[in-house]
């Protein structure tokens, strides 16, 4: 069976928000946590600016096969008590099928709070019990923030002489197997 988060109960500042995997009921949710996004936000996280998310490749980012790729957001609730995404993080399977590329993105209202680093870990943990060795990301050499997140939780960095973006790999230790003695 393929491990899958749990949805979990978390708070941010003070502020209720659950951490569960992304599906196509999100996709108005998606949508509207784009259309929050300033042009550097969107630059950062796609790697180039575009203005409008279509409900075509909403529902392709929220609708992915989470049995193999992984992607979880963080939602707050409204005044109604509706979800409201405030931070995605998501890995999809690279073709080696043992390591994966992930990317973050966090609503600028809610930065610094930990959000990323607790996607992160999560990502992580699913990745080491589903067998993956390792999570890579190419992230803009101006990002520094997303390059301290990654440092402190023990990637390593690699940059490439003239690129504007550096490689960075996080190791997953192995899931020990219990022996039956
Ligand atoms: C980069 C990004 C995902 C970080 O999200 P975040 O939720 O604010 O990060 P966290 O609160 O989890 O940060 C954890 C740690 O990472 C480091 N960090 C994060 N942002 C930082 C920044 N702007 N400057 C310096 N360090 C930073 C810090 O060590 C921080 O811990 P601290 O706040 O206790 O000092 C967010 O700024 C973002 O969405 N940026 C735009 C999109 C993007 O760049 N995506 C990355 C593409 S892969």
């Amino acid at each position: 069976m393929v491990s899958m988060p749990d949805p979990v109960e978390l708070f941010f500042a003070g502020e209720r928000h659950v951490l569960r995997c992304l599906n196509l009921d999100d996709t108005d949710r998606l949508i509207a946590f784009f259309n929050s996004h300033n042009e550097e936000t969107v630059r950062l996280r796609y790697g180039y600016f575009f203005k409008e998310m279509t409900v075509a490749r909403a529902r392709e980012l929220v609708g992915v096969d989470q049995c193999r790729d992984l992607a979880l957001a963080l939602f707050s609730f409204g005044a109604e008590g509706e979800p409201v995404i405030d931070a995605i993080g998501r890995y999809f399977l690279l073709p080696s099928g043992r390591s994966a590329e992930m990317a973050f993105i966090v609503r600028e209202t809610k930065r610094r709070l930990g959000m990323a680093q607790t996607l992160l870990r999560a990502l992580a943990a699913t990745a080491r019990v589903r067998g993956l060795t390792k999570l890579v990301a190419q992230v803009q050499r101006e990002n520094r923030g997303m390059i301290a997140l990654f440092r402190k939780e023990g990637a390593t960095v690699k940059s490439n002489l003239g690129a504007d973006a550096v490689d960075i790999s996080l190791p997953l230790k192995p899931v020990r197997k219990r022996s039956h003695a």
